[in-house]
């Protein structure tokens, strides 16, 4: 029988259904002015994702409309632009402390990239604190900008950085990671979702377990935030860290979120205007949070425009957008898994829009630079991730990324262009 409770729950179900089918990826294409470019003739087939995504119709206009409309410096005058200008960017702050799930705007640093924000947390937080001996955890499968960062730090302060390896399909290995995690560690850093093989990190677990053994953690959101759902608090991580244009907002702006209690603690990263309340030349007091960590102006378009990404992402039904590139990448999967020599790597049960390949006999460079020729964009190379590739004893791979406006087309596309690379070279 169908009763009040349940029929609202059936309403409730058909409802997160239709919207999940409103989402429409060819019209949701038609936001992002660069994709009606065609490349020898043929439309794009934007496969590189990973590595910057395109930017919607709102993004661009949202900065055009601050140069056009608002353009002045921020917290730092009292006539009218430059008020217009603060509250902008103030209010993108708190879009991005909502979109996080930030309990705090204080929470909220504004930083050129997840680079920046990873080099804030190991020159702020790690540096003063790392002692001989003391132990930073990472993963085999980070991004350079979450190793070199620990190598710097690690090798000043005489601290051992150890890494968490990754199973042949491209897993962090827990069991290896509970054996290193030990009284020494003071700080894990993972990526929350890889960048070269599109494995989704059981970051909510690392963290607990972290904690338990009294380490923070700092996670790599670079590839997470787009694709599924980030919420600080519940994952409970200490730093979370991603950047702006890999979100299809505008290069140059990123974010550090931080817990209020360790920013707090923490000495600045860089030294200059904005970061301070007072100066002489015998002391300096600085800022309030979040301004104590941004020194100089700041990049106020980005942060704008990252404002209106992130405004636009949340116009969209992000669970069937989720569905959408998680279909796109079951097919192409499939589709090219049957291409002969081909190989996937990283075949973890949890990934997201990321396909890394190699296709034997055939360099990488070669496969990117003939499917270009027939409009098909991927990246090739070590992803910025070298020593991964050498656990998979790989000089390189091909790299095909998905976002909201690929379609099935896109993998067609891929798949056309890779059996014409067969077809040369075989
Ligand atoms: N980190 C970016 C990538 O994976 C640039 O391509």
């Amino acid at each position: 029988m169908l009763t009040a409770g349940n029929a609202l729950e059936l309403r409730a179900q058909v409802e997160n259904e239709s919207c999940e089918r409103a989402f429409d990826a060819s019209r949701a294409r038609l936001d992002f002015p660069i994709l009606r470019h065609r490349i020898r003739g043929r439309e794009i087939a934007y496969l590189d994702n990973a590595a910057t995504t395109q930017k919607p119709q709102a993004v661009i206009d949202a900065e055009m409309s601050f140069y056009t409309s608002e353009c002045s410096n921020v917290h730092r005058g009292v006539h009218t632009l430059s008020q217009r200008a603060t509250a902008s960017f103030e209010s993108s702050r708190d879009v991005v402390r909502d979109f996080v799930g930030a309990s705090d705007r204080k929470e909220i640093i504004f930083t050129r990239g997840t680079t920046e924000a990873i080099n804030l947390v190991a020159q702020s937080f790690a540096r003063p604190r790392l002692q001989p001996g003391d132990e930073v955890l990472i993963t085999e499968m980070e991004h350079h900008s979450d190793i070199v960062p620990w190598q710097l730090v690690c090798q000043e302060r005489g601290a051992v950085l150890r890494v968490v390896p990754v199973t042949d399909s491209g897993e962090l290995e827990l069991e290896a990671f509970h054996r290193l995690l030990g009284p020494r560690t003071r700080l894990v850093g993972i990526v929350h979702v890889s960048n070269a093989l599109g494995t989704i990190n059981p970051v909510r677990d690392v963290v607990r377990a972290a904690h338990d053994r009294g380490a923070v953690v700092l996670v790599d959101g670079a590839q997470a935030v787009a694709h599924i759902p980030v919420d600080v608090q519940e994952l409970g991580c200490d730093f979370y860290a991603f950047s702006g244009h890999k979100l299809y907002g505008p290069t140059g702006i990123g974010v550090l979120y931080g817990k209020r209690e360790l920013l707090e603690s923490m000495p600045p990263y860089q030294g200059g205007g904005d970061m301070i309340l007072s100066v002489t030349f015998a002391k300096t007091t600085y800022n309030e949070l979040p301004y104590k960590f941004e020194a100089g102006t700041p990049n106020i378009a980005g942060a704008i425009g990252l404002g209106a990404a992130i405004r636009y992402l949340g116009a969209l039904p992000f669970t069937a957008v989720m569905r959408h590139e998680d279909e796109l990448l079951r097919m192409a999967t499939e589709a090219l898994s049957s291409l002969p020599g081909l190989r996937v790597i990283g075949t973890a049960r949890r990934k997201t829009a990321v396909l890394s390949f190699v296709l034997e006999g055939v360099h990488p460079h070669d496969i990117g630079t003939i499917i270009d020729l027939e409009g098909v964009a991927i990246r090739t190379g070590h992803h910025c991730a070298q020593p991964l590739m050498e656990r998979f004893g790989l000089p390189a791979t091909a790299r095909a990324s998905f976002g909201l406006y690929n379609t099935i087309s896109d993998v067609e596309a891929l798949y056309q262009a890779l059996q014409h690379v067969e077809e040369i070279f075989r």
